[in-house]
């Protein structure tokens, strides 16, 4: 078994690589399109870059961080897609993750009508929401969910639908319907899709969501065509000029109608029928050809929709009832290890590709030597994995019957994958760690990258890839170097050019004007995340103050403990520590606090503004400039919270969003005469 090691390594390292240099490309795209509203390349082939970021993350869940593109993008509105504002918003569920959250939900329900209602249960699919317009019976508009008040059109699209009626069959049509529904790609469509892609060495899906997504977003309806797309229809987001009394009636009305309602819709009188459906769908879930993570649970009579009402994200009618996590089993391959950014070293299982929890999972982590003693896990052994939600995945169990006679539990490795120096394991201790600071490439590589991220000094275009390269031929030991590059030494990296290289540089170079918390953060003392940061920084505006503060004193601000207190005085004591801040604070990084943000003055005091298209009388930098310095805040994009929107020429879709938003949009003009600059 251990003879996979190389190859996982390098498997590894790859994705790494990939994964870093896909999170530059979309960064610097959404900032071609949120900030400079000018977007480079079309949406499809973002989307591409998106998906397969996804799917990296899904293979190699220990490459995942919080500030991945993946975990913000998703509601990012269309250039390509116009703007469709619903007739009534479309809403989400709240959730139950046990019997006991459903049966809280039940009696919320009965205190409020007086006694059970007759409820309807459905599957809750796991795809993409969709609203469809029908007027006088025909088919007239389909859009996404959006953020539930405007989504995009993606009529044409919806149209390939096989299962989709462009007219209903109802001699008399209401006037206006929108119909909800769901999306998704059959999981037997699925697998085969993916294999396909995989014989011929394309980029796999990462699971049926994603591929229903991306195929219903596509620039050309042919390639949407293409993909065997399903949609159950759900409900009536807006009806006019039509008495219904139950949902039921709602889902008979709409399957008579020609639309394709799930036959697996099944009435529940009582608490008890609701509790049964349930457990049932959690043993036979995988029946069906589509992706379902639990059941909602809806109140029948309309009439009591009303009466119950809505949080704001939320209607208080339905809940929808979600699986425990799914377990799956697979074969460990490979216990490996990775030596982090402070040296720790942990171990990580190599699994053989498995679907659980809507992706494919080809690794999990292990914690540490003990979590791998405790639960005997084993190099060739079928384990139990799972998955939930968001959540990383992790091996349960081993499953001891399937266990191969002749293996052998598992043993920590003596030397660091990375530098081969011996590792040690301090007495209390329950982490390996590689002592070889400063010397494990490992360690360099993971170190600079957290310097550079967002949380620290969000360095953009400086990924893995680039930082590999820069320690590999020396041009960096540490991080305070990155501030001597030079543009000569760059261009010997293969791929840089002559804008990459000033992309760089000048990242480097505005990094050094972060505010405190963030170089606290970038400095990675123990203990010291964000909060913490943000709290020493207000507590001691100056790095050299909380240098010299005693563990007494650092204690005496709030929230800071006896632990952080040590640790950041532990940390300042180290003279490699101490060098390397001399050395930050001669590159000119900032070391203090600047003055303290005074409240905003001006015409455009706490305004916020969104600036779209081109100006004549200024550029798009100076149209910000004049903004800020008027007091506002400048977004980059429109959200109700936008006090106006400022539309040049050729405007993209951000105009278009901020009239469906009923948000006030002005021309240069009238934004002169409110910066004061034109009467
Ligand atoms: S009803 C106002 N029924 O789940 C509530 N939603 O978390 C409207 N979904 O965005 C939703 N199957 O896309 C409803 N049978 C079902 C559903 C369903 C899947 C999705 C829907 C919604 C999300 C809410």
């Amino acid at each position: 078994m251990t003879q996979l090691s190389p190859e996982v390594e390098r498997r590894l390292a790859a994705a790494k690589l990939r994964v870093e240099e896909l999170r530059d490309r979309i960064r610097y795209h959404d900032y071609r399109y949120y900030v400079l509203d000018k977007p480079e390349i079309s949406d499809a082939e973002y989307d591409a870059l998106v998906r397969e970021l996804e799917s990296l993350e899904a293979q190699f869940p220990e490459l995942v961080t919080p500030d991945s593109p993946t975990r913000q993008v998703g509601g990012r509105p269309s250039t390509l897609f116009a703007p469709v504002r619903h007739r009534a918003p479309m809403m989400s569920l709240d959730n139950a993750f046990s019997r006991e959250e459903l049966l809280a939900w039940a009696r919320r329900v009965e205190r409020a009508v007086g006694r059970f209602v007759d409820t309807v249960c459905e599957p809750k699919i796991d795809g993409l929401a969709v609203s469809l317009t029908y007027e006088r019976g025909r088919f007239v508009r389909g859009a996404t969910r959006g953020d539930g008040l405007v989504g995009e059109d993606v009529t044409a699209n919806l149209l390939t639908l096989r299962s989709l009626p462009a007219r209903l069959r109802d001699p008399d049509p209401p006037a206006v319907m929108e119909v909800r529904g769901e999306v998704y790609f059959p999981l037997s469509e699925f697998e085969r899709q993916n294999s396909a892609l995989g014989a011929r060495g394309q980029r796999l899906f990462a699971n049926p969501r994603n591929a229903a997504a991306g195929s219903l977003r596509q620039k050309e309806p042919a390639v949407t065509a293409s993909r065997p797309l399903g949609l159950w229809c759900y409900g009536l987001g807006y009806l006019e000029g039509r008495g219904r009394a139950t949902h039921s009636e709602d889902l008979d009305y709409l399957r008579r109608a020609g639309l394709p309602v799930n036959p697996e819709v099944r009435p529940a009188a009582t608490l008890d029928e609701v509790f049964r459906r349930c457990a049932w769908w959690e043993t036979h879930r995988h029946e069906v050809d589509y992706e379902i993570d639990g059941v909602v649970v809806k109140v029948d009579e309309l009439a009591l929709h009303d009466e119950l009402g809505a949080t704001s994200k939320a209607p208080r009618w339905a809940i929808a009832y979600k699986f425990p996590p799914e377990e799956r089993t697979t074969r460990l391959m490979q216990i490996a290890v990775h030596t982090g950014r402070t040296g720790r070293v942990t171990p990580f299982a190599v699994l053989e590709p498995v679907h659980v929890g809507g992706v494919t999972v080809t690794t999990a982590g292990l914690h540490n030597e003990d979590e791998v003693r405790r639960k005997d896990v084993r190099e060739g052994d079928i384990v139990v994995v799972r998955r939930a939600g968001e959540v990383i995945p992790e091996v349960v169990a081993p499953v001891p019957e399937k266990r191969s006679p002749d293996s052998r539990p598992w043993h920590f490795p003596e030397h660091c994958p990375s530098c081969g120096t011996r590792l040690v394991r301090a007495p209390g201790e329950a982490d390996w760690r590689c002592p070889n600071r400063g010397g494990c490439r490992s360690q360099s590589l993971e170190w600079l990258f957290h310097y550079a991220s967002s949380d620290a000094m969000d360095i953009d275009h400086l990924g893995y890839a680039t930082g590999l390269q820069l320690l590999e031929r020396g041009l960096v030991q540490d991080p305070a170097d990155l501030y001597s590059l030079t543009a000569e030494q760059l261009a010997q990296l293969p791929g840089f050019r002559e804008r990459s290289i000033a992309n760089l540089l000048n990242a480097i170079s505005g990094s050094k004007h972060r505010p405190l918390a963030n170089l606290l953060v970038a400095l990675g003392i123990p203990h010291v995340g964000g909060h913490v940061a943000r709290v020493l920084a207000g507590a001691f505006p100056a790095i050299d103050r909380l240098r010299d503060a005693s563990p007494d004193q650092l204690r005496s601000v709030e929230e800071i403990g006896p632990t952080i207190a040590e640790a950041i005085s532990d940390w300042f004591r180290r003279p490699e520590n101490r060098q390397l801040l001399e050395k930050l604070e001669r590159a000119g990084v900032r070391t203090r606090e600047s003055a303290p943000a005074r409240a905003p003055e001006g015409p455009l005091a706490g305004r916020t503004v969104v600036i779209t298209g081109t100006l004549e009388a200024m550029s798009r930098e100076e149209a910000i400039r004049a903004a800020e310095g008027a007091g506002a805040r400048v977004a980059s994009s429109v959200s109700r919270r936008t006090d106006f929107v400022v539309v040049g020429a050729q405007p993209g879709s951000k105009a278009d969003k901020a009239r469906a938003l009923g948000v006030e949009t002005i021309d240069e003009r009238e934004y002169l005469r409110r910066l004061g600059r034109l009467h």
